[in-house]
């Protein structure tokens, strides 16, 4: 009996420091320029003027260089981050913007299909990116398959397996 506790607490101990460790090992994004969402929002900016794509395509899309020139080339302000976008764009080179949100290649999924079709908002699904001041290390939302699934039950779309998965 007690020997059978023993077993069942280090097994959990075990599993639960296994999931810890193992999000650990998950390495944290960085970004090339801290780049502030909350600002540019506060200039009135849509989320498709940067991810161009968002409402028609599959991807949304990062932003390219020349779409921050559109303001940047003159400095806005005194921040050293600023300077980086002209240094990248002097460069001729795009900013390596890193991604935080990537489904395995197994999955489809489409922004257009929730954005334009279903109108799902963009906070559902990336948490307060409008209000992120600099880049998120890790996503704001965990995007697993049973969290699609809670959604796509409430909302009465496809959970055929077929539906998601190519
Ligand atoms: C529509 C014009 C506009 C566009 C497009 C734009 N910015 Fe800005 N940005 C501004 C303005 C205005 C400020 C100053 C805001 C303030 O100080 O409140 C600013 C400030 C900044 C700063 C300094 C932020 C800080 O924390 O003080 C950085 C870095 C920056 N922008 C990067 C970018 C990058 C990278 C892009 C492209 C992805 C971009 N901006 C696109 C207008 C723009
Ligand atoms: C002025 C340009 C600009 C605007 C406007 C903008 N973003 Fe971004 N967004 C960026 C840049 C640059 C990054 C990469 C750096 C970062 O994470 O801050 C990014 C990253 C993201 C990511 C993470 C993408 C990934 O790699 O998986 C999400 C989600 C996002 N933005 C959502 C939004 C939403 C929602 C809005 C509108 C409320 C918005 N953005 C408006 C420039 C912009
Ligand atoms: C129903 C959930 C959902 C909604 C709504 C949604 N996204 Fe996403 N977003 C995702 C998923 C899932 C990914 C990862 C896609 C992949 O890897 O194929 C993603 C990836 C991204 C990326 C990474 C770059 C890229 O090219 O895809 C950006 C930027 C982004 N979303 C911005 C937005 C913005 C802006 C909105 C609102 C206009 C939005 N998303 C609405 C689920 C959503
Ligand atoms: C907040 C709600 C919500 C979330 C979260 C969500 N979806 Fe959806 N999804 C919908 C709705 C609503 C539709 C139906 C849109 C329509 O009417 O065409 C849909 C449709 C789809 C379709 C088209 C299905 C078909 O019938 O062909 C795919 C594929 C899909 N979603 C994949 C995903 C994946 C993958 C995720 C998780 C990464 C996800 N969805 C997360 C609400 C959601
Ligand atoms: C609404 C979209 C959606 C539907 C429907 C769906 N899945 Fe998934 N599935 C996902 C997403 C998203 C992931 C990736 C999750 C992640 O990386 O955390 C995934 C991952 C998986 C994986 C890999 C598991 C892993 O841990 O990497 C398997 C296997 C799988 N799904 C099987 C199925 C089967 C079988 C069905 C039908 C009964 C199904 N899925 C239906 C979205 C879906």
């Amino acid at each position: 009996m007690l020997r059978g506790v023993v077993i069942g607490v280090v097994a959990v101990i075990v599993v639960v420091g296994g999931v810890l460790f193992a999000q650990r090992l998950e390495p944290a994004v960085r970004q090339p320029i801290q780049f502030n969402h909350a600002k540019h929002i506060a200039q009135g900016l849509e989320c498709a003027a940067c991810h161009q794509y968002v409402k028609e395509q599959t991807f949304a899309g990062l932003p390219t260089v020349e779409t921050c020139m559109m303001c940047h080339s003159a400095p806005q302000t005194k921040s050293p981050e600023e300077e980086k976008v002209r240094q990248f764009a002097e460069k001729g080179q795009g900013i390596p913007w890193q991604r935080l949100y990537r489904m395995p290649g197994h999955v489809f999924f489409s922004h257009r299909r929730h954005v334009s079709v279903a109108k799902v908002e963009c906070q559902t699904c990336h948490g307060a990116m409008a209000q992120a001041t600099t880049p998120p290390s890790r996503p704001l939302v965990n995007q697993s398959m049973s969290w699609c699934l809670a959604c796509h039950e409430k909302r009465q779309a496809s959970v055929d397996c077929v539906a998601c998965h190519k």
